[in-house]
């Protein structure tokens, strides 16, 4: 099973396909009095508690969230570090519901179950020593795995790096095999957030999804048939990465998320198919940049988007306390101008070592002053919207985001679909992953630039092949990715 046997990332993807007839044939429900634990408890290890209290930035996040990377000299500390975790997957809402208390994160994720994990890796900083540390959102403090510099089985030579993992049962408990896609959404959240605070902190931050697996799963002393490493965030400004030192096996005791679990062994398989065995592979594992999209055969309308002097000034740390994924939409118009401020903020690129561009955009715009409604594509090239169809789509919308109504309701719904034979033989099976994770982080910037805007935004899940059909003949050859509505929120029923 190697990268480059792609058969296995289709495999994986047209078996967890949505349709209408699989969505009625599957007799899953859903085991309340088995549901996951949404933290990592170490019941062992002390906390290392982080204050609770950190200076805002002040940047606006419009700003924060499409920021060009910089080159700068400022390295983290375990304030800054503090906050950049907090206003990623710290706790920042709680409320009760029949099953419980909920805890809501600073970024959204799929069934509020919160199955991403976050690692730190540093060298010695201003405040903390070198080690591999556990975040806990629980209780907001770090837990010490390992003392000493390990960043060389990263591959990093960053003052830090995050490393992001996902626990497989924690969110299969409700989504069964599709939770592998939703590794990629979930962690695409939290990476947008985690991006847009480390620049509005003023930090160089690169993500790379491509690295030895083996080399790092071990290094979070994690079980890989129950947890993976998907994703590396380095912090501060690169450096040639320290000697590898040997990080020996740990035992490490972990409450246990439910009373049993179940395996799903598709989810393994596509990770065990999409893993890079050896540091050549991740050299050759980048893919070529998209190409440019052929000329338009309808007509483009231009994005408008507000200014840098006009936009909203609501700073980034504001705008992520005050998300939350709008649970009904309101039939109200948004305007053209809202509209382009988030394609064009959301789009400005991700310093990551995928590139840009998996992701084609398509949406269905219901209600936007200045907008014909219709289903249009968003040219990136030339940050335009070209019309494929013109009419009311509502009725269709809500049926491809999976019969909801929050797509119909909404102002627009961007839908995210891939050239993916293009992306899987550039990028093999590891490929899949990226351009998950890019839908997610796209995603969680719009949410941000919605909320930036007093405006509401909900990730979605699709008919994945009827997407595709709706787009055609535009999309034709493409596979769905991802969903976002965007609108004003309606008012809460009393
Ligand atoms: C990738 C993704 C897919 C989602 N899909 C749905 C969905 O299909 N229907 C829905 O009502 N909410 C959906 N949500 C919203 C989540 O339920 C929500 O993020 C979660 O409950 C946490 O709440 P919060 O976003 O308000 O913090 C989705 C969120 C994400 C990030």
């Amino acid at each position: 099973m190697s990268n480059r046997e792609t058969q296995f990332a289709w495999n994986y993807h047209n078996r967890t396909k949505h349709s209408y007839e699989s969505v009625r044939r599957n007799a899953h429900f859903l085991d309340w009095d088995n549901h996951p634990l949404p933290f990592k408890i170490y019941p062992d290890l002390e906390p290392i508690a982080l204050p609770k209290e950190t200076p805002q930035t002040g940047i606006a996040a419009l700003s924060a969230i499409s920021a060009a990377q910089a080159s700068s000299p400022r390295s983290p500390d375990l304030e800054t570090l503090t906050h950049v975790l907090y206003f990623s997957a710290g706790i920042t809402k709680r409320r009760q519901s029949p099953g419980g208390e909920i805890l809501f994160r600073a970024a959204a994720c799929t069934g509020a179950l919160y199955e991403i994990e976050l690692y730190l890796v540093c060298g010695r900083l201003a405040d903390l020593a070198a080690g591999v540390y556990h975040f806990g959102p629980g209780d907001l403090a770090l837990r010490r795995l390992r003392e000493g510099d390990f960043r060389g089985a990263l591959g990093c030579g960053a003052p830090a790096a995050l490393v992001a993992s996902g626990v497989y049962w924690r969110n299969a408990w409700k989504y069964q095999a599709r939770t592998y896609r939703h590794f990629g959404w979930d962690n695409g959240t939290i990476h947008a957030n985690l991006l847009a605070v480390a620049a509005a902190l003023g930090f160089e931050a690169r993500l790379r999804c491509g690295f030895v697996d083996s080399d790092v799963n071990p290094l979070l002393a994690v079980d890989t048939d129950r947890e993976v490493a998907l994703t590396i965030l380095e912090l501060g400004p690169p450096a040639p990465p320290p000697g590898s030192i040997e990080a020996a096996p740990l035992q490490l005791e972990v409450v246990p998320y439910s009373r049993e679990e179940v395996d799903y062994p598709a989810m393994r398989e596509i990770h065990q198919a999409s893993s890079l065995a050896f540091a050549e592979e991740v050299l050759a594992w980048r893919g070529e940049a998209p190409p440019a999209p052929p000329p338009p055969a309808g007509e483009t309308i231009a994005l408008q988007p507000l200014a840098d002097s006009e936009i909203p000034r609501d700073t980034i740390e504001e705008v992520i306390l005050r998300r939350g994924s709008t649970r009904r939409f309101a039939r109200e118009p948004i305007t053209f101008a809202q509209l382009s401020t988030i394609l064009d903020r959301a789009t400005r690129g991700v310093p990551a070592d995928f590139g840009t561009g998996l992701n084609d955009l398509y949406l269905i715009a219901n209600a936007v002053e200045g907008l014909a409604p219709g289903a249009y594509f968003y040219r990136s090239s030339d940050r335009s919207l070209e019309t494929l169809k013109r009419g009311d789509f509502r009725r269709q919308a809500a049926y491809l985001g999976l019969e909801q109504e929050l797509p119909g309701d909404a102002a627009a719904a961007v839908f995210f679909l891939s050239d993916l034979p293009r992306v899987l033989d550039g990028f093999g099976n590891r490929g899949y992953r990226a351009v998950n994770l890019e839908a997610g982080l796209l995603g969680g910037k719009m949410y941000l630039a919605a909320y930036a805007q007093r405006l509401g935004a909900t990730g979605l899940t699709f008919y994945d092949d009827e997407v595709v059909n709706f787009f055609a003949p535009h999309a034709a050859g493409k596979s769905a990715i991802f969903l976002v509505a965007l609108g004003h929120a309606a008012k809460r029923r009393s």
